[in-house]
């Protein structure tokens, strides 16, 4: 029976029927979905309803899709909750809320090897797309002043990027008005290197960018390569074209266990690194990072200063408003684990990546054009004709809970298809071995659906 149909007038005080959530009648209809409803309902109820729905989504601990983190420990967690109804912006409000993205852009200008000298700054913002946008402005104004000081046109900035960039770099070009010098890919070779890059620049770019694991195979620009090609050619031209380094996922990987391998702010021409909080800072979405190498390096034209939350507050980020848990919750990463303990999550991070590689390539059946050795991503291409595409393969593991995407490569490598697994934290040696066997066995079931191979004469039609 249903609980509105009862008429509880009718019934003695003690038959009254208490409506358990699940008994009420917004379950018995649709959601409301393009109108606000006309009137409230209980709070059980809205949430029932949604969390309900959202039981469909994808499973956040088997999506090898995503870069960013989908696990955080307790005291994170906590911390999180605490400060939840707290906007970043209000700086006079929260002002240790502020202090705080100032100690961790401190702390990171000093993992990317800042010179001692140098006044380092940098901002925290939404993710690695603000601060490639924001670190890209600052270049935009920089060249435009030093165009202006002799006296010469800057009326036509470009910027020089390899193929494997992220779409927000893309984003930049079209919606700040700059010539995007895209530099293809070529099969067999998914990175920018000095060489392809040396083609591309003149007196017109205003930066070039440098991928710390890019986003479709996770490999490595040339960035040291493509440094010294510049200084050498400020030089001989006197051409002084920063690097903008994009380390959305190297940035947090590569000081801790790569110390020698020089991308940041050691190599002369890198005056910004943007690096994800919530993708190898091990923070749930919404944390980016900026920082440049000096203060003169973010003009001071960019710079807004508002009154209006009381003191005089300077601010450079596209969006006013934002919280400021995921600010706290990479505060928290920091001071807990310290550098020793990233260091360790690193390596068991690109351990568990380079076990699965292996076990792939093992197979023969797959090429992979990242094992996971450096970064812990695994993109591989199927071997041969087995008669099906990693499209079918990764369609075929959906049904598994696992979430593993599969596409082309840009231009000029469109015909390769990949598919791509991202090896974070919370993805243990043991997961790696179940995910293993499930694309093995995914594997042979669509091997085995291909249709057999047509007889040329002789069969018999069988009905
Ligand atoms: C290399 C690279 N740059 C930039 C981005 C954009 O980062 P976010 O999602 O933090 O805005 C990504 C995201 O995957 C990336 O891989």
């Amino acid at each position: 029976m249903v609980w509105h149909k009862v008429n509880l007038k009718k019934m003695k005080k003690n038959d009254k029927v208490l409506p358990a959530t699940y008994g009420t009648r917004y379950f018995e209809g649709e959601v409301p979905k393009y109108e606000m409803p006309k009137n409230s309902m209980p709070q059980d109820a809205a949430y029932q309803l949604i969390h309900d729905e959202l039981n469909l989504d994808g499973n956040p601990s088997l999506n090898l899709a995503t870069f960013v983190s989908t696990w955080m420990e307790e005291g994170a967690d906590k911390l999180i909750m605490e400060n939840i109804n707290k906007n970043f912006i209000d700086h006079d409000e929260y002002p240790k809320t502020a202090d705080i993205e100032k100690r961790v852009v401190n702390m990171l200008a000093r993992l990317f090897n800042a010179p001692e000298a140098a006044k380092s700054v940098g901002v925290g913002t939404v993710g690695s797309s603000e601060a490639i946008m924001l670190a890209l402005l600052a270049h935009k104004f920089s060249w435009k002043s030093k165009m202006k000081a002799k006296g010469k046109k800057y009326n036509k900035p470009n910027i020089v990027m390899g193929a494997d960039v992220h779409i927000v770099w893309e984003k930049f070009a079209r919606y700040f008005d700059v010539e995007q010098r895209l530099v293809p890919m070529e099969e067999g070779d998914y990175v920018l290197t000095a060489k392809k890059m040396l083609k591309h620049v003149d007196e017109n770019t205003i930066c070039v960018g440098a991928i710390l694991g890019t986003t479709f195979t996770g490999q490595a620009d040339e960035i040291k390569k493509i440094n010294d090609a510049l200084v050498k050619l400020k030089k001989t031209k006197g051409w002084d074209i920063p690097i903008h380094v994009d380390g959305a996922s190297g940035g947090f990987i590569a000081p801790f266990i790569y110390p020698n391998m020089k991308w940041d702010f050691r190599l002369q021409q890198v005056k910004s690194i943007n690096v994800s909080g919530h993708k190898f800072g091990l923070v749930y979405p919404g944390m980016g990072w900026l920082v440049f190498r000096e203060e003169k390096d973010l003009p001071k034209d960019l710079i807004f200063y508002v009154n209006y939350l009381g003191g005089e507050m300077p601010t450079y980020t596209l969006n006013f408003s934002r919280g400021s848990a995921m600010t706290i919750a990479q505060y928290y990463n920091m001071i807990r684990l310290g550098k020793s303990g990233y260091k360790k999550i690193m390596q068991n991070i690109v351990g568990n990546a380079s076990y699965l590689g292996a076990l792939l390539k093992k197979t023969k059946k797959f090429t992979l054009l990242n094992d996971g050795n450096m970064l812990p991503i695994i993109a591989v291409m199927l071997k041969g004709k087995p008669g099906f595409t990693v499209f079918e393969l990764s369609a075929k593991l959906r049904e598994k809970g696992w979430i593993i995407p599969a596409y082309t490569l840009p231009a000029n490598a469109q015909k390769i298809a990949i598919m791509r697994m991202v090896v974070k934290e919370n993805f243990s040696h043991d997961m790696a071995g179940i995910l293993f066997a499930d694309i093995m066995e995914a594997y042979g079931i669509l091997q085995k659906k291909k249709p057999a191979p047509k007889k040329k004469s002789g069969g018999h039609k069988i009905c």
